[in-house]
């Protein structure tokens, strides 16, 4: 009797490289003209946008003890981490807080295509201006 054997197909690895790309809405100040920047999957926000030149706040280097990185996620927000606890206390604080508001040194690049705002002031400007 003669034996078949299942043919060893060679499957190529296939390697995709998940590059998500963020959008930066823009801000007449950090931003003029706005920017769209390629992002790796698994860096925070307000490391993206350093990396880019733009200069978003970070008064409390990235440690979620302020607000001033304070961003808001246009489009994308569910495929960020939820916030932790200790973020979402703080931004209760932050100036023009809204429901896809995120601290942009927690939120970390997952890995789908953001529209990010960055807000007209920071707590720190709020409290100059008043
Ligand atoms: S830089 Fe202070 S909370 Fe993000």
């Amino acid at each position: 009797m003669r034996r078949f054997r299942p043919e060893t197909i060679a499957h190529p690895i296939i390697e995709v490289n998940i590059v998500p790309q963020i959008v930066i809405l823009p801000h007449p100040q950090l931003c003029p003209e706005g920017a769209v920047i390629d992002a790796p999957v698994g860096k925070s926000l307000c490391d993206v946008l350093l990396d880019s030149d733009i200069e978003i706040e970070h008064a409390c280097e990235k440690s979620c003890a302020c607000t001033t990185c304070h961003v808001i996620i246009r489009e994308g927000f569910a495929s960020l981490e939820d916030a932790t606890e200790a973020e979402e206390d703080l931004l209760d604080k932050a100036w023009g807080l809204e429901p896809a508001s995120r601290l942009s040194c927690q939120a970390l690049v997952g890995e789908e295509d953001l529209v990010v705002e960055i807000p007209k002031y920071t707590i720190n400007h709020a409290r100059e201006l008043h």
